[in-house]
């Protein structure tokens, strides 16, 4: 037996990746990533159910879900399937003609939303984003409210990247030196419970966050205001749970002013929160909702702008400009439909919104253990996403400098763990660690999860 080739594979494999590492550090930009950093990058290879790995075969459990998007794990076979099968019949097609795997998959989603809507198809949650601020706009418009044209949003949240949707992000770190950005978009504060002023009840404090919304509408002049932007929780920007009544009493604040509540769903939607989307957790129905990553499950680009009949309707007219007059090439391309078609039945045949929320619920049970940490400050949770706010004083509430979570992060991921933080969203508060696995992790995945995390924060507090 020649005992030397695995040998001489694996010495081929590692001049491969080297390889392949000095070409990375060449050719390809990396996103939110600092110039030419002396970090190597990894270089990922495969993923199967929640666990990646790279190319030297170092497996790591993505607590992540890639960007928040594999909610249904990696290495599903049928959905490249269906992918493949409507290539083959019909590999493209635009949208101001029709093909079948968008018409049912707009049909689907409409069942999902559990109302009337119509979809319009795009590929990023950032466009899917601007298309709502653009049929917003144009709907007062045909309603005869020409005035109307801002955007209200809140401090924090993470609308996307692209000129509009950057404007409609609450988070400065991510806007300095691209500004001036679109025009027009109004911000707000979002609720923090666990920031909120002292001796203040939680459901008080909900009511005062959406009284200033209100206000903020007012002040504004109503008649000037489009749409109010929302997501259902503030994910990326820090795992921000409102109070209970909060989105029921925006949305009953935009009906008093005339103003549409588009709700982002890009990350909320599809399973993640327990429900089928975020919203439903609040018994609101929003005029827009906009959606990308779980609707595919990360795995081919695809978002959708949701709209209620009735704001559809508006754009009946048969004068000039009385039509969306709005097109994108890829958008809503027969592939990634069909693939998220086959999606959604794998989300319902498994019963991944259901687990979902099993998975979040002991997620979030397993975490409360460390609520005495001194440096957990908060722990907080929506379906099978969870947020944890580090302070370096838990009695000030003090963030954690980011240079320290960052480390955790770092020791995470040397046991095995890929976790997420609010990254470049608000100066000083870049401390929120963030969990968002795949609503597919198997019971052992979780356990995984939970016994490296707690003893990665156990060490850092030996370490003091
Ligand atoms: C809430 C939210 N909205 C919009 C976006 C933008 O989506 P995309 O990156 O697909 O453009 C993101 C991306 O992370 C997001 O988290």
């Amino acid at each position: 037996m020649d005992t030397t080739a695995p040998v001489a594979d694996e010495q081929a494999a590692r001049a491969d990746a080297r390889e392949l590492a000095a070409a990375d550090r060449a050719h390809l930009w990396h996103a939110m990533t600092p110039y030419n950093e002396a970090r190597p990058p990894m270089i990922v290879a495969e993923g199967q159910g929640a666990w990646i790995a790279d190319l030297e075969g170092n497996r790591f459990l993505d607590a992540m879900s890639g960007l928040w998007c594999v909610n249904v794990g990696y290495g599903r076979e049928e959905l490249a399937r269906a992918a493949y099968e409507q290539m083959k019949t019909l590999a493209y097609y635009p949208l101001m003609h029709s093909h079948e795997p968008a018409i049912r998959l707009a049909e689907r989603l409409s069942e999902w939303l559990e109302d009337e809507y119509v979809v319009f198809f795009s590929n990023s949650g950032s466009e899917a984003n601007e298309t709502a601020f653009k049929i917003a706009r144009q709907y007062q418009q045909q309603i005869g409210q020409h005035a109307r044209y801002k955007v209200v949003s809140r401090y924090r949240a993470y609308h996307g990247n692209t000129m509009g949707a950057l404007a409609a992000t609450g988070q400065a770190q991510r806007k300095y030196k691209y500004e001036p950005l679109a025009p027009g978009f109004v911000h707000v504060r979002p609720p923090d419970p666990y920031r909120r002023p002292e001796g203040m009840d939680e459901a008080e404090y909900g009511r005062q966050c959406a009284r200033e919304l209100e206000e903020t509408i007012r002040w504004e002049g109503a008649e000037s205001v489009a749409a109010v932007i929302m997501e259902p929780v503030i994910t990326g920007g820090g795992m921000l749970v409102p109070p209970p009544d909060y989105l029921r009493l925006v949305r009953e604040a935009c009906d008093r002013h005339g103003v549409l509540l588009i709700v982002d769903e890009v990350i909320c939607g599809f399973g993640r929160s327990g429900r089928k989307f975020g919203h439903q957790n609040y018994d609101v129905k929003p005029d827009i909702v906009t959606m990308a990553k779980g609707l595919t499950s990360g795995y081919l680009p695809l978002s959708a702008t949701a709209v209620r009949r009735s704001v559809y309707e508006a754009f009946q007219g048969t004068e000039d400009y009385e039509y969306l007059r709005h097109v994108n090439t890829f958008g809503g391309s027969p592939a990634a439909c069909a693939l998220a078609l086959a999606n959604l039945e794998l989300l319902e045949r498994e019963q991944l919104v259901e687990r979902s929320r099993l998975l979040g619920e002991r997620l979030r049970a397993g975490m409360e253990e460390l609520r005495e940490h001194p440096l957990v400050g908060d722990i907080r949770s929506f379906g099978l996403l969870l947020g944890i706010e580090l302070v370096a004083d838990k009695q000030a509430r003090t963030p954690l400098p980011v240079e320290q979570v960052t480390r955790l992060i770092a020791a995470c991921k040397a046991r095995g763990l890929i976790i997420g933080k609010n990254g470049d969203t608000v100066a000083g508060y870049n401390n929120v660690l963030t969990f968002a696995p795949p609503l597919a992790s198997t019971d052992e995945d979780l356990a995984f999860l939970l016994a490296t995390f707690k003893s990665v924060m156990h060490a850092s507090e030996s370490e003091g």
